[in-house]
C-alpha cells in the first residue's frame, strides 16, 4: 500500500487545516507544554533528522533517540584522546579510569543518589543488570520472590534462579481493563515475607506495555515488611524523575539507550551498597577479584562494591557518552520532558477515544489507563474495524511504516499484561507449551490461540519521549483515521 492508497477522503477530521486548529486548542489546554518552548528548539536543533527524513518516531519505550550534540561531544573526545584499557596504571589507562569513574559519579548525581548509600555497576543493558541480581540474590528454600504480572521478561526470568534455589515464586495479578494492581492485595502479600530468609519483591516503576505507573511508596512499605525491592526503571527513567534520595529501592536496572539513544551497549544496576553486599556471585572474572590463585582450594577474593560485579572490561570508550547523555537530559530538564509527554499522551488518549467509524463504533481499544493519572507515555491498543474486529497488527505496523511512522507491535516482552489485556487463560497458553516438541514462536502462539479461541494476543504500541511533539501524535491519528469504515478483511488488499 502506498501513501495514496490509504483512503484519504475518510480522514476528514485530520487535515492540515484542522491540525492548526487542534494545535491551538491543545496549547490552550496544556500550558505546561505551551511554556516548554525550549523543547521545540531542542527538537529543531538536535533532532532535525526526524523531519528531514520524514520520520514519525513513536517507539521511545523500545529505544530513545540521541541528540546530535551527544554524538559530536563523544566524537570530539575520541579524536582528541588516547584511551587504553582501564585495568592498569599507565597514562592512557588512567585517563580511561578517570572517565569511567566520572561517569559513575554523574549517574549517581543525576538520580540524586547519595554515593555513601548507592553504588553503580555498569552492565551491557537492563537485562544484564537484572541477571546480576537474579544469579546472585540469596534465594533459598523458605525465601520468596514476589513479582507483579506486568514485569518485563528479563524480570520474569529471575524466577528461574529463585526456583532452582528452592525459593517460592508468587505473582501479583494486574486487573482488566486498567492493568493496575489492587493496592490492598499488594499490602496483604507484603505482610507475608519470611522473616527467617531473604525475600525479593520486583515491580516496574512503569509498565512497558500499559504505561501504568505503580506507587513508589511500595518500596518503603516492602522494606518495613522485610523485603528487598527491585524497582525496574528501564521504561520509567526516560521521561520521569527518579529521585533516589526520596525513594530507596535496593536494585534499579536501567538501559541508557532507552533514556537518550546512544550508546546502545551500556546499562547499569544502581544498587544500595548494603543490598549489593548481600549478593553472592556464582563465579568470578577478570576485573572482579582482588586476587585468585590456580593452586590451593579454589582461592579467590571477590572485590567489594561495583568492582566485584563488572565482569571483564567495561565499555570504557562508550561510557563517557553516558555522561554526555545525562548532561543533555539535564540541560533540557527531566521535568519539562515529563510535562511534555504527559500533555501529548493526554491529547492522544482523548483523540483515540473519540475516533469512531461513521456508525459511531469506536475505532480504538486502549489496553491500560485511558487517562494520564499515574501512567506514562506508553499506550497499548488495538485499532478496530466497524464490527469491533481488530485489524491485523502486523499489517498495521507495515502500513504505518509506509507513511514513515515507527510504532511497535507484539507483546513487548511483557506476557503478563498481554495475557490479561487479551483475556488469555492458562489453558489457552498451555496449548503453546504442554506437549510441544520444539519452541513455539510468538507468531505461532498467536495463531494457535486465535484459531482455538478467536482471541488475538498481539498488540500495537506507541510511546513518546524527549523529542516527541504535537505533529508526531497528530500524524499518527491522521493515519489511524484513514481506516474509518474499512472492514478488517479489506486490510490485506491495501
Ligand atoms: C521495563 C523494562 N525492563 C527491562 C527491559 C530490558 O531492557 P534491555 O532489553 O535494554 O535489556 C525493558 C526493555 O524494553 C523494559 O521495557
Amino acid at each position: 500500500m502506498t501513501r495514496s492508497d490509504i483512503p484519504t477522503d475518510r480522514a476528514t477530521t485530520y487535515t492540515p487545516k484542522a491540525r492548526d486548529t487542534a494545535l491551538a486548542a491543545f496549547l490552550a489546554e496544556q500550558p505546561a507544554y505551551a511554556h516548554a518552548t525550549h523543547v521545540d528548539e531542542v527538537r529543531a536543533r538536535e533532532f532535525s533528522r526526524l523531519d528531514r527524513l520524514g520520520h514519525v518516531y513513536l517507539d521511545f519505550t523500545g529505544g530513545g533517540l540521541y541528540a546530535e550534540s551527544q554524538i559530536r561531544r563523544h566524537a570530539e573526545l575520541l579524536v582528541s584522546s588516547v584511551l587504553g584499557n582501564p585495568h592498569s596504571h599507565n597514562p592512557t589507562s588512567l585517563a580511561s579510569t578517570e572517565l569511567v569513574e566520572h561517569t559513575r559519579a554523574t549517574v549517581l548525581e543525576f538520580f540524586s543518589a547519595d554515593p555513601a548509600e548507592y553504588d553503580v555497576v555498569f552492565t551491557a543493558n537492563a537485562s544484564g543488570a537484572l541477571k546480576l541480581v537474579g544469579e546472585s540474590y540469596p534465594f533459598c528454600s523458605g525465601g520468596r520472590y514476589l513479582l507483579t504480572y506486568d514485569n518485563h521478561n528479563s524480570v520474569n526470568g529471575i524466577r528461574e534462579f529463585a526456583r532452582s534455589a528452592g525459593a517460592s515464586v508468587t505473582y501479583l495479578p494486574v486487573g482488566d481493563p486498567e492493568l493496575r494492581l489492587d493496592c490492598a492485595m499488594v499490602s496483604e502479600e507484603l505482610e507475608r515475607a519470611n522473616p527467617a530468609h531473604d525475600n525479593l519483591f520486583a515491580y516496574p516503576a512503569q509498565s512497558n506495555f500499559s504505561g501504568v505507573q505503580h506507587p513508589v511508596e511500595w518500596v518503603a512499605e516492602a522494606h518495613e515488611r522485610g523485603w528487598h525491592v527491585l524497582l525496574d526503571c528501564a521504561a520509567f527513567a526516560p521521561t520521569n524523575r527518579l529521585d533516589l534520595s526520596a525513594v530507596k529501592p535496593d536494585f534499579v536496572p536501567l538501559s541508557f539507550y532507552k533514556m537518550f539513544g546512544y550508546p546502545t551497549g551500556v546499562g547499569a544496576l544502581i544498587a544500595r551498597r548494603e543490598a549489593l553486599a548481600k549478593l553472592h556471585r556464582p563465579w568470578f572474572a577478570g576485573g572482579t577479584i582482588t586476587l585468585a590463585s590456580v593452586q590451593g582450594d579454589g582461592w579467590h577474593h571477590l572485590a567489594p562494591g561495583h568492582v566485584g560485579f563488572e565482569d571483564g572490561t567495561v565499555d570504557y570508550l562508550g561510557l563517557p557518552a553516558v555522561g554526555y547523555g545525562l548532561e543533555f537530559i539535564g540541560s533540557v530538564g527531566i521535568d519539562s520532558i515529563h510535562d511534555r509527554v504527559v500533555a501529548l499522551t493526554a491529547w492522544l488518549l482523548d483523540a483515540m477515544r473519540a475516533l469512531a467509524h461513521s456508525d459511531g463504533a469506536p475505532m480504538v481499544r486502549i489496553f491500560g489507563p485511558a487517562d494520564t493519572l499515574d501512567r506514562g507515555a506508553t499506550v497499548a491498543f488495538y485499532l478496530l474495524d466497524p464490527t469491533g474486529r481488530p485489524y491485523d497488527v502486523d499489517r498495521m505496523e507495515r502500513l504505518a511504516g509506509r507513511v514513515g511512522i515507527s510504532l511497535r507491535t507484539g507483546c513487548f516482552c511483557n506476557p503478563g499484561d498481554g495475557e490479561v489485556a487479551h483475556h488469555i487463560t492458562p489453558d489457552d497458553m498451555a496449548e503453546c507449551f504442554v506437549g510441544q516438541q520444539s519452541p513455539v514462536t510468538f507468531t505461532e502462539c498467536h495463531d494457535i490461540i486465535r484459531d482455538a479461541t478467536g482471541k488475538m494476543p498481539n498488540t500495537m504500541r506507541v510511546s513518546l519521549g524527549l523529542a516527541s511533539n504535537f505533529a508526531d501524535v497528530y500524524r499518527f491519528m491522521a493515519f489511524a483515521a484513514r481506516f474509518r469504515d474499512v472492514p478488517a478483511g479489506a486490510l490485506s488488499r491495501m
